[in-house]
């Protein structure tokens, strides 16, 4: 069964706790981990945790990314934007990926409007919060 799913969060979620509770909810990264854990046992789905505030480290994850996992949710946060080598990186995977953002990022300033990786990724959510990375899941569980 291909049910081994990565999630794969980038710079600053380690301070989601301090980050703008109307944007990102006000929870704490643990917490959010232990929702998305919940989401995941619902749908049959073992998820490992994975979070990285240094560009070149997240790359190096995706690198051996298939030896671990059958598929990934990515939140890069604001590398999303603009770190190219991040989805080159993405893009050796050979395994199907999501995008996830808590907030609205086509909605907010110009710039987050550009992701560098949405191309690459079987789906993308935005802007639902917490309830994205069910969102997510599921789109993921369907590319498995
Ligand atoms: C984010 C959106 C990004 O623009 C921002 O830089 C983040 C979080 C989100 O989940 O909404 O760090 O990825």
């Amino acid at each position: 069964m291909r049910n081994r799913v990565d999630i794969l969060h980038g710079v600053n979620f380690d301070q989601l706790h301090r980050r703008d509770p109307e944007l990102y909810g006000g929870m704490t990264f643990s917490e959010l981990e232990v929702r998305i854990k919940k989401f995941a046992r619902d749908l049959d789905l073992e998820v490992t945790f994975w979070q990285t505030n240094h560009e070149g480290e997240y790359c190096e994850s995706l690198h051996i990314a298939s030896e671990r996992a059958d598929g990934l949710i990515l939140n890069p946060g604001a590398w999303t934007h603009y770190a190219w080598a991040i989805r080159d990186a993405l893009d050796l995977t050979g395994i199907p990926a999501v995008e996830v953002h808590l907030s609205a990022v086509d909605e907010r300033e110009e710039w987050r409007r550009m992701s560098v990786i949405r191309d690459l990724c079987v789906g993308s959510v935005q802007g639902k919060g917490l309830e994205g990375y069910r969102e997510a899941l599921e789109l993921l569980k369907a590319a498995l």
